[in-house]
């Protein structure tokens, strides 16, 4: 079933995703987080980072696994998703590192390491709580539009990804590619969904994610299959929707 709640702005929205994430540790402390990166959950982490120095929040026995990361750039490049993991959010707790996962983007082998990565979280179990963002297209994690590949796997991202993720390179000749991705199945195995959407100009997307018939060419709709899916977007993500919906500010 899909929830849909709507905050405010950015920051409440960032508040209500921080809660989420909190209340699955306090309530199980060894529980298995899916975590995304991108501008959108920034707040989100930063609060729980507060709420970790307050010392509200342990995460000693969290396990984390992200949903993807791209392909050549070494952890220690800024624009690296591990880079930015490690920067925003998990050197600020403390998680033990080794309980940490993103796929490796340098890996020698890479036809080899979405099998390596559906491994470790095999072994691992269940994601308790994955969090999503969504990519302008409709994509969640780099499940671009089109093909619905259920396991981790290598995607050639789409000229549409490789141009909104530019802002973030110095040209957009230099944003990689390619990518590991965790795959439509791997998301939906997940006990909880959480996709934070904010900003007028995700409110297309959202759209046809809430509203649009449930297709590969918009993989956010597939979510919609799931038993436990919750959209926490802010008012200008959802201006396209609040005719039709009327929704409540939460
Ligand atoms: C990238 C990531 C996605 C993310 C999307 C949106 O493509 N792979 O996981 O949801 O960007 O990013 P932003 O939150 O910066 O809009």
């Amino acid at each position: 079933m899909m929830k849909i709640m709507k905050a405010q702005d950015y920051e409440h929205a960032s508040r209500v995703v921080a809660n989420f994430l909190a209340a699955q540790v306090l309530l199980k402390p060894d529980c298995i987080l899916g975590l995304a990166t991108g501008s959108t959950p920034l707040g989100a982490y930063q609060e729980l980072v507060k709420r970790h120095k307050e010392g509200e929040l342990s995460f000693a026995q969290v396990t984390t696994f992200n949903l993807d990361e791209y392909f050549g750039l070494p952890p220690e490049d800024e624009r690296s998703y591990h880079y930015y993991m490690h920067y925003h959010f998990l050197d600020h707790l403390d998680i033990r590192q080794e309980q940490t996962h993103l796929p490796n983007g340098m890996a020698e082998n890479l036809e080899a390491e979405p099998k390596r990565y559906d491994g470790l979280m095999h072994q691992a179990g269940q994601i308790d709580l994955q969090l999503l963002g969504i990519g302008l297209n409709g994509h969640i994690g780099f499940n671009e539009p089109g093909e619905i590949i259920n396991d981790t796997h290598v995607v050639d991202l789409t000229e549409t990804t490789i141009e909104s993720n530019s802002r973030f390179f110095q040209r957009s000749e230099d944003v990689p590619r390619k990518a590991i991705t965790m795959g439509i199945g791997t998301i939906l195995r997940a006990k909880k969904i959480v996709m934070m959407v904010t900003g007028e100009n995700k409110a297309k997307a959202l759209k046809n994610t809430i509203l649009g018939p449930i297709t590969a060419d918009v993989p956010a709709t597939l979510l919609r299959l799931h038993s436990d899916f919750t959209i926490v977007a802010d008012a200008e993500a959802l201006s396209l929707v609040q005719d039709r919906l009327d929704l409540a500010e939460i």
